[in-house]
Order: C-alpha cells, then sequence, then structure tokens
C-alpha cells in the first residue's frame, strides 16, 4: 500500500507486520508538502488515484428501522447478534451488531411518542441495550443493571420526554464495552424535529448519519482482544464510516447536514474539510444549537455527537479529515493516543453542473433549540478524574456515589486531575457547560451536552438539571466514555431520589437486582 493512503493512520498499536505508514517517512512527507506553500497534505486525497488511495466505496447509510404501532406505542425490535464482516476488502473482522452483523439500524421518534424496543440477545454472551442522551427512568436505561442474558428478550418503553437530537444506543456491560462496542454494537437513535428548523432533513439523501469508528488492521484480520498501549485505551488504525472502509459520498444537494457519531473506543477526530472551508455548527450531543455556529475544525471525543452542515459547491471533490489535535498530554502519550494523526475520513464529491444554477437557500440563523435550564437549584458537587477512577474510587454495582433530588438542577464540577485526556458522561440528562478551564466553553460546548472532553489539568462546570424520574433502587450512570477507562472502572452511580439530595455515598440495598 502506498505510504500515504489516507484512510490509514498511524499508530503504535498497529500489527508489526502490517503495511503501513512509517512515522518518519509520514512526517517527512507532511513537511515537504508544507514547503509547497501551505496547501492542506489531505486536500491531495481528492485526487484519489494520486495517492495510491481510492475512497471509492459508496457510503453506506444505516436503514431506517420500521416499527409498528400497537395500543398506541411506537414498537422498534432490535437483534444483537454476532457474525463475520468484512470491514475491510479482503479482511474479515469477527463482529456484533443490531439486526446485522455489524452496527444497528437507526430508530426515530418524537417528543411524546410512547416507544418501546424489544431488544432480543443472540449473542453468546450477555449484553445491555443503552440509551445513550435519552432522557428517561433508569430503569429503562440499559445500563449494567439491565443485563440481556444471551437467548432472552429486554422490553424497555418510555416516553419521549425532549426535543430533536442525534443519540445512539450501545451496550454497557460492566467491563465488556469497549469489547462489545468496538465490535460493531453501535446505532443511532434520532429524535425529530417537532417544528422545522429548515435544515436538511431527508435522511440519506442531505441529512447523513456518519459512524465513525477506527479498528485495527493486522495481518490476517481480526480486531478483538488487541492488547491496550495508549494512555486513552485502544486505538486502531484504520478509520471505517457506518462499516464503510474509504467511503465516497456523491451528493446531490449543495447542502448537507452531516450527524456525526464517534463510536469510538479511545479516538479523537478533530474534524476539517479539506478545501479549508468553514462548515456550521448546528447541533450538539443533546440538541440543536440556538444558531449555526461557523467553524472550520471540530474536536469530537469517544460518544459525542456534532451536527454540521456543509455545503458542497457543485463540482466538488473535498474530504472530511482528522488532522493533529492537542489532547493535552504528554507528547509521547498523544502520539500514542493518535492525537498527531492525519487521515480522511469521508470523501464527498459535488451534485455536479447540472445544480450550479440551483439558488442555494440561506442556512437559518435561527434554530428551533430546547431552553437553556433555570438557575442551580441542588447541590454543588465536585469530581476528581484520576487515571482509571472517579474520586479516587472503582466502580462498584453495590454502591451508589451520589444522591441526586428529582427535579433539581445541580452544578458539577469535574476536574482532571490525571495526566491523561478524558471525557465525561452523564446519563439520564442534557447539560449546560458553563464554564471550561475556568474561562467561557469552547465554542463547540455552547450547547446540549451529555459527553464532554477534558484535557489533563482541565476542569468543566456543568449546570445540569435532572428528571422527574425519582427511582431510589435504579442508578444512572456517569463515566468516561473513553471504553477502556470505563471498563477499568472509571464509573459512578447516581440515583435520584423524591427526597433529600446527598452527598456521601451509601450502600445500595440490592433492590435493583431483580
Ligand atoms: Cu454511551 Cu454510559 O454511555
Ligand atoms: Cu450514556
Ligand atoms: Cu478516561
Amino acid at each position: 500500500m502506498s505510504s500515504n493512503s489516507p484512510h490509514r493512520p498511524t499508530s503504535a498499536t498497529d500489527g508489526p507486520q502490517l503495511p503501513r505508514i512509517n512515522r518518519r517517512t509520514f512526517l517527512i512527507g507532511l513537511g515537504a508538502l508544507g514547503a509547497v506553500g501551505g496547501i492542506g497534505y489531505w486536500a491531495t486525497a481528492a485526487k484519489p488515484n494520486k495517492t495510491g488511495s481510492t475512497f471509492a466505496t459508496p457510503l453506506r447509510i444505516p436503514p431506517l428501522l420500521e416499527s409498528e404501532m400497537l395500543d398506541g406505542e411506537r414498537v422498534f425490535r432490535l437483534n444483537a447478534q454476532a457474525g463475520e464482516t468484512e470491514l475491510v476488502p479482503g479482511v474479515s473482522f469477527a463482529t456484533m451488531g443490531f439486526n446485522g452483523t455489524h452496527l444497528g439500524p437507526t430508530l426515530r421518534a418524537a417528543r411524546g411518542d410512547k416507544v418501546r424496543v424489544r431488544v432480543t440477545n443472540n449473542l453468546p454472551v450477555a449484553t445491555t441495550a443503552h440509551w445513550h442522551g435519552m432522557l428517561l427512568p433508569a430503569s429503562q436505561d440499559g445500563t449494567p443493571h439491565q443485563a440481556i442474558a444471551p437467548g432472552t428478550t429486554w422490553t424497555p418503553s418510555w416516553t419521549i420526554a425532549q426535543d430533536a437530537a442525534t443519540l445512539w444506543y450501545h451496550p454497557h456491560p460492566h467491563g465488556q464495552t469497549e469489547l462489545q462496542v468496538g465490535s460493531g454494537m453501535a446505532g443511532m437513535f434520532l429524535i425529530d424535529e417537532a417544528t422545522p428548523s429548515g435544515l436538511p432533513s431527508d435522511y440519506g439523501v442531505d441529512d447523513i448519519p456518519l459512524i465513525i469508528q477506527d479498528v485495527s488492521v493486522q495481518s490476517g484480520g481480526q480486531r478483538p482482544g488487541t492488547p491496550t498501549t495508549a494512555p486513552i485505551g485502544r486505538i486502531g488504525n484504520t478509520v471505517i464510516v457506518n462499516g464503510t472502509y474509504e467511503p465516497h459520498f456523491v451528493a446531490t444537494a449543495r447542502r448537507l447536514r452531516l450527524r456525526v457519531l464517534n463510536a469510538s473506543a479511545a479516538r479523537c477526530y478533530n474534524l476539517e474539510l479539506s478545501t479549508g472551508d468553514e462548515f456550521h455548527l448546528v447541533g450538539t450531543d443533546g440538541g440543536l444549537l440556538a444558531a449555526p455556529a461557523a467553524m472550520s475544525s471540530l474536536l469530537l471525543s469517544p460518544a459525542e455527537r456534532a451536527e454540521i452542515v456543509v455545503t458542497v459547491p457543485p463540482d466538488a471533490e473535498l474530504v472530511l479529515r482528522s488532522v493533529p489535535q492537542d489532547l493535552g498530554m504528554s507528547k509521547g502519550d498523544d502520539m500514542t493516543s493518535g492525537a498527531e494523526d492525519t487521515f480522511g475520513i469521508l470523501r464527498i464529491t459535488g451534485p455536479g453542473a447540472a445544480t450550479s444554477g440551483e439558488q442555494l437557500t440561506e442556512l437559518p440563523t435561527t434554530l428551533p433549540s430546547a431552553k437553556q435550564p433555570g438557575t442551580v437549584s441542588g447541590v454543588e458537587r465536585h469530581f476528581t478524574l484520576e487515571d482509571t477512577t472517579i474520586n479516587g474510587k472503582a466502580m462498584d454495582m453495590d454502591r451508589i456515589d451520589t444522591v441526586v433530588a428529582a427535579n433539581s438542577t445541580e452544578l458539577w464540577t469535574i476536574q482532571n486531575v490525571s495526566k491523561r485526556a478524558h471525557n465525561f458522561h452523564i446519563h439520564g440528562t442534557q447539560f449546560i457547560v458553563t464554564a471550561e478551564n475556568g474561562g467561557s466553553p469552547e465554542p463547540r460546548n455552547l450547547g446540549w451536552k451529555d459527553t464532554i472532553f477534558i484535557a489533563p489539568g482541565g476542569t468543566a462546570q456543568l449546570t445540569v438539571p435532572f428528571s422527574s424520574y425519582a427511582d431510589p433502587a435504579t442508578p444512572y450512570m456517569y463515566h468516561c466514555h473513553m471504553l477502556w477507562h470505563e471498563d477499568q472502572g472509571m464509573m459512578a452511580q447516581y440515583v435520584l431520589t423524591d427526597g433529600e439530595a446527598t452527598t456521601e455515598p451509601m450502600q445500595h440495598d440490592g433492590a435493583m437486582h431483580h
């Protein structure tokens, strides 16, 4: 393979026998091209034949899952299964998915819908189905406490109680999440807009889900079980989108809404367009922004979502790519964690000359975003992130770390006191970032969030509105979403109570185990 093929980032965890980018060649290549006048290196990926890379496989679009209306409920069926999938030409992987051997279909519902999902586990191992970013009772959340044994079906139901958003679902079995998500168990759950936003919304046409994952290709294939060496977890050497290797999307519209989900175990992506053009961030984890925000690059850590609008000139050849980022670790740790990598993610071809006469409608200047939470009415809490613990403790299924009053809004300050990059995810809520590293939040964090990146030494201050679903017997989780960290126990539990919030952990009474 050519030494500058864009799909294959370098990493220290590459298999030894593999054809891959030699780090020195790679860096020299970058330097040399830089000298040619600042033309983006990967801009050349727009001429795929000259890079030795094709980016010619049509982008797979996860199918929309049909639902059935039964007794006023929208019923979906998901079937967790294992199999083999050729994720990279000529290389088959042992994979897991929902309703297929890799990834899962897209679920779609609107505020007010009563949904029910029949999740059948046809895997040989226990799993769970967690609805990441969803506001719902803890007992329906698919945490480690709602294990689905092989051969059984779990049927959660809830009423959609939030506005338009790009959510997702994935398994959450304690200690096994990296393996199962890394094997392909992930799908999107879209909450539809109640009022039309004016944004592209034709699924698969101009409203495109992009589930980005990295896998490790070694001679002979097979990813799962690759030993972890990077301080943030497993870093794969090959990036796939919706399970497509070197994907290509031929636009039929001049404006695309890309719903980007980082479904990787640990790799962070610093997204930009090879043209250097700006794009507009229109939505974050929990919904739409108040107004589109122009930016030219965007960092997305594992589990975060970004809805971006890209304007595609009729004759465009461009690449959505990931460029080096500063994760705030030591140089060596940043390097093994993939922070120095540059690679293409998706090649986009414009809709062609036939559309050049078409009037491009203006992007809406305001969006129907959910209203921000009121003032803090509950407790203020402080959490520290160490290497693989939160407040010095590893996850214990039988310990409730935090008791929160239902319907309160708390102020949570998260401080990364380690030398590793982390992120922080809270179940059962969407929060607003009120401060970051002592200053105002990064532009990318100005909307509703359920997961936030926190660099070593960094802090994030979150205003967290909690729901009315009091259930002292069933906890929600909060944790680092770098899945190796999470599996190591970088996770804790909170319950919502009708009574008083407390600040001391308590032993769980075990009522949740049935
Ligand atoms: Cu994406 Cu605890 O989850
Ligand atoms: Cu979650
Ligand atoms: Cu972490």
